[in-house]
């Protein structure tokens, strides 16, 4: 897998910043406050620093802004880059402030001047969490970033900090690296290999095969893969790392390619279908987090592998599946495929480890797109509070979540003729109907959220802390939720 740049602190010692190559990172703070640090950078510059902290453009930049200066005298590195961040700077801009770092590392190394920096730890996950760079299929030699070097103020409290959030990058390397992978690649049987193969970081790691599921009575989730030459498969990751209590559960839709079926989906786009395992991938990253860090929590994760493929033995419109929880749907449209696979594995779920809560996460409808755009997953839930405390990670992690409503009304339109309910509830409402369906295999007594990640899984544009590509959207809120929570 990707792994994130090693990044080592070491306490401020300003007589090599004048040979240091590739790239030297400076801090200056509001009002062009400069520490020990800089006020040597502008004088091994001649005042270069203070020429542009006395400019405009300077006082014009946000927190976590930066700005490079090429070439210049006084230094052997290559780019002097100057960011704005002050000592009241909140997370969010020290990891932005990361970010323009990250995107940037030269082969011959970085030398981040953070003397000044309150949020040392901070910047170093935005440089980790930007870095990232999909590889694995370019045949030219990678360019690989050089040493990472970050001068602070008390390096072992500051590489104590840092531990968690690099468990945290790497976590959310992994969903992104699996969400990357395209399908011939990540089958199911690879992708369940990759899980299996985090036992080794002391997770309990179970596969399901197709003959389990149909003894376990999981039509609903079998149908959908019956269709593929790749077998279907949930996989359950078990993380104890709690008491006696039982656990969260975390459930993951795992499509690991989407045509459609048979309801084919067009030509245009289609591609884009190899991220729709991204709810499974974030599973994956979230139980990774947890594992890398040892948390003290018992989280159960589970995901449902399938690859949804128009066959001579693909499953047609208008065919009834019995679902494990024994309720029958009309499969009216075959690319609504994911809520048909979250039901089985949420019933199993709650009938093996009555979870004190359930978090499913999906790239469920494009409706959702339409709705709140690629800056907001919609958000679903039965549970006032449990959903605040989620939508309460998710702000402080900076990722976009947004709740929508659901209600009779919209359960209303599942109604089947010939069977308990349909697989869609017609176009309006695309994302709320879906979330209607997947409640009706949500016990009463469960407290659940549901995530529609189809906007933020993956982006076309670069992100302050990702690449374009896939983002690992919700390992960060996850992580967070967990800790506060259930680790207080
Ligand atoms: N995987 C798609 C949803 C999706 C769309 C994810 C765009 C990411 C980007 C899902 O399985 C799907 O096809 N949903 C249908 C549902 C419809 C048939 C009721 C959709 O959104 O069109
Ligand atoms: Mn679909
Ligand atoms: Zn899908």
């Amino acid at each position: 897998m990707t792994t994130p740049v090693s990044i080592r602190f070491t306490e401020a010692e300003l007589e090599g910043i004048a040979d240091a190559k590739g790239r030297v990172v400076v801090f200056v703070g509001a009002e062009g406050k400069m520490g020990q640090a800089a006020r040597r950078v502008d004088k091994l510059t001649r005042g270069a620093l203070k020429r542009l902290v006395d400019n405009d453009a300077f006082n014009r930049m946000k927190a976590g802004e930066a700005v490079d200066l090429a070439w210049p005298s006084g230094l052997a590195a290559d780019v002097l880059q100057v960011i704005r961040l002050d000592r009241k700077d909140d997370i969010a801009a020290a990891r932005k402030a990361g970010g323009a770092i990250g995107r940037a590392l030269h082969v011959e190394g970085t030398l981040v001047l953070a003397d000044t920096v309150a949020r040392a730890a901070e910047v170093s996950f935005g440089i980790a969490m930007r870095a990232y760079d999909f590889t694995p299929h370019k045949t030219a030699e990678p360019k690989v970033a050089g040493e990472v070097v970050m001068m602070v103020n008390g390096p072992e409290a500051v590489a104590a900090e840092a531990a968690p959030l690099a468990a945290l990058a790497e976590g959310v390397f992994f969903t992104r690296d699996l969400v990357n992978e395209p399908a011939n690649i990540l089958t199911t049987d690879d992708f369940a290999a990759r899980l299996a193969a985090m036992q080794e970081l002391g997770l309990e790691v179970e596969i399901l095969e197709e003959a389990e599921l149909a003894d376990l009575g999981m039509g609903a989730l079998l149908g959908v893969g019956q269709g593929s030459e790749s077998p279907s498969k949930v996989v359950v990751m078990q993380w104890n790392g709690g008491g006696e209590e039982p656990p969260l559960a975390l459930v993951g839709k795992g499509v690991v390619f989407d045509t459609g079926g048979i309801s084919i989906k067009p030509a245009a786009g289609m591609e884009e279908m190899t991220m729709d395992m991204g709810g499974a991938g974030t599973v994956a990253g979230v139980m990774r987090t947890l594992a890398l860090r040892g948390a003290k929590a018992n989280v159960v994760g589970l995901v449902g592998l399938v690859e949804n493929m128009p066959d001579g033995r693909a499953q047609r419109p208008g065919d009834v599946v019995r679902s494990m929880k024994g309720d029958t749907i009309e499969v009216i449209n075959t690319d609504a495929e994911g809520r048909l696979v979250l039901a089985d594995v949420i019933w199993y779920a709650q009938e093996r480890f009555h979870p004190t809560g359930l978090i499913d996460l999906a790239t469920l409808t494009g409706a959702v797109i339409v709705a709140l755009g690629h800056e907001h997953t919609g958000v679903f839930s039965n549970d006032d509070g449990f959903c605040h405390a989620f939508l309460a990670a998710a702000e402080a992690e900076g990722e976009g979540a947004w709740r929508l409503p659901m209600g009779q009304a919209y359960d209303d339109k599942l109604k089947s003729r010939i069977a308990d309910m349909m697989n869609v509830g017609g176009r309006d409402g695309g994302s709320i109907t879906a979330a209607q369906f997947i409640k009706r295999f949500v016990k009463d007594e469960t407290p659940w959220i549901h995530l529609d990640i189809a906007g933020t899984a993956l982006l076309k544009k670069d992100t302050a802390l990702a690449p374009k590509g896939a983002t690992g959207w919700g390992v960060m809120a996850l992580n967070r939720m967990i800790r506060d929570t259930f680790e207080a």
